[in-house]
């Protein structure tokens, strides 16, 4: 017999991007610098064949098609993000009247088909003259970055009544600070703690700012990537390796953002190490009474860790990689384009720690996707047979579903993404979307996970 996943009433059901990734007209209507148009400039080769941000997707000017097209695959709601160069060229002063032509354009469209726009502040596009001044590791550039919040509200909050501060904010301090794979390309952990405590107050500096303007009907959150840290085995060693991992990577954003509070065990680890960022007593206070409304989930893979098999190289740099090594757990499922495991209970295992630990928040899953490699090669009667990107939503969406049946608050599920994208690095690699893009016509197909979602979101679920 057929199992049915029925999903709740007036579940949203839609998909994610971010203006970097598929606006394009980079240099267009005004639109300043942020540090992708600026890094690309720099080192252009470190780009997936020298791929740049410049045009994209270019949603710039297709937006109109782009939003029919949504609304033909079932979206109810949309995440989209400001970019903030583009709204406010340079990081402060003016705002550029082309691009609130364009944020409302937009806006006015999904409403008008039906679509729930939900809009994202900051999705890793760091105007260059900000980053220049030190990024968020600058007071001044957070005072900013809050006059910028408080004019989208301003500008978009009569019809975005779901508001987003920033999505995956670790993501650019791990990248930018410890990892290379964002600008400025640094390796530094004490700035990397500093950034993540800065994009923590940031973010409750524009909660803060959001309140004061009393918008009825109208929610702020912010999208955390959750990975839940998985240990080799239940040995003390290992268990140590995970707790460790967890407090670093998801409870250091979501304690604070959800509870309004650091983990005790995280702030004396960072002690112990001499790692503890700069801060205030109001700082502290401002993020208390600051905490989110909703949470959104960004859920692509696990972390499976173990102790360390050996003594950190007491010469060679602090990173967290001094707390555990990688587990790679023999016959684990791995999409190989991106090197992320599959392991769809993960999605369940957060949001169960989000109703057991985080009082049961209201939540949405707000990214999780598969990339794909080469997908032409699936191409069968014009359209991208990708069964694969089906199995793979389905699969987590057994997950979700049984979540919810156990009392977790979600009220939806939105793929990364509408269509192929630009990535960061990886640009037109890997590709995400429910429709397809031509890189040199611009060509939209629907893919057959496109129709697939469509059923899905008419039908409010599946059965299997
Ligand atoms: C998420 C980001 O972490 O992952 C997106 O919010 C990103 O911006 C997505 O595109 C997929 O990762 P990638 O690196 O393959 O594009």
């Amino acid at each position: 017999m057929a199992k049915e996943y029925k999903f709740p009433e007036g579940f949203w059901w839609g998909s994610a991007t971010s203006a970097t990734q598929i606006e394009g007209a980079a240099s267009e209507d005004g639109k300043g610098m942020n540090v992708w148009d600026y890094w690309y400039k720099q080192v252009p080769n470190r780009f997936f064949n020298g791929v740049g941000p410049d045009v994209t997707s270019d949603f710039y000017h297709r937006y109109k098609d782009d939003i029919k097209l949504m609304k033909e695959i079932g979206h109810n709601s949309f995440r989209f993000s400001i970019s903030w160069s583009r709204l406010i060229p340079g990081g402060v002063g003016e705002v550029n009247k082309k691009a609130v032509d364009f944020y409302n354009d937009v806006i006015n469209e999904l409403l008008e088909n039906g679509i729930m726009p939900i809009a994202t502040l900051f999705h890793f596009d760091m105007p260059i003259e900000m980053q220049h001044i030190g990024g968020f590791e600058s007071r001044q550039v957070l005072e900013n970055y809050k006059n910028y919040a408080k004019t989208c509200f301003e500008l978009f909050g009569d019809r975005v009544k779901r508001w987003i501060t920033f999505n995956e904010p670790i993501v650019p301090a791990e990248g930018g600070y410890l990892y290379n794979f964002h600008y400025p390309d640094i390796v530094d952990f004490k700035k990397a703690i500093q950034v993540c405590f800065n994009t923590v107050l940031a973010s409750a500096m524009a909660i803060n700012e959001f309140k004061k303007l009393e918008i009825k009907d109208s929610k702020i959150g912010i999208v955390l990537n959750l990975t839940p840290s998985y240990p080799r085995s239940n040995h003390p060693a290992d268990l140590k390796a995970a707790e460790i991992a967890d407090l670093l990577f998801n409870r250091s954003f979501l304690d604070p953002c959800v509870k309004g509070e650091y983990p005790e065990k995280l702030v004396e680890l960072l002690k112990s190490y001499n790692h503890l960022p700069v801060y205030t007593e109001d700082d502290l206070e401002l993020i208390k009474n600051n905490t989110v409304d909703y949470l959104g989930v960004n859920y692509y893979q696990p972390r499976r860790v173990k102790a360390k098999e050996n003594m950190p190289n007491p010469y060679g740099v602090f990173t967290p990689d001094w707390f555990f090594d990688e587990y790679v757990m023999p016959g684990r499922r791995m999409n190989p384009y991106r090197g992320w495991e599959i392991y769809e209970k993960g999605i369940y295992d957060i949001l169960i720690n989000v109703r057991d630990n985080y009082g049961n928040i209201e939540s949405y899953i707000s990214e999780n996707g598969m990339g794909v490699e080469g997908e032409e090669r699936f191409i069968k009667d014009g359209i991208i047979q990708d069964d694969y990107r089906i199995e793979f939503i389905k699969g987590h969406l057994k997950w979700l579903h049984k979540a919810i049946e156990e009392g977790c608050n979600v009220k939806g599920y939105h793929l990364w993404s509408f269509m192929d994208n630009w990535s960061f690095l990886n640009a037109y690699k890997n590709r995400y979307g429910l429709v397809s893009v031509d890189i040199t016509t611009q060509k939209r197909t629907i893919k057959k996970s496109g129709y697939w979602f469509k059923e899905l979101a008419r039908n409010n679920g599946f059965s299997e």
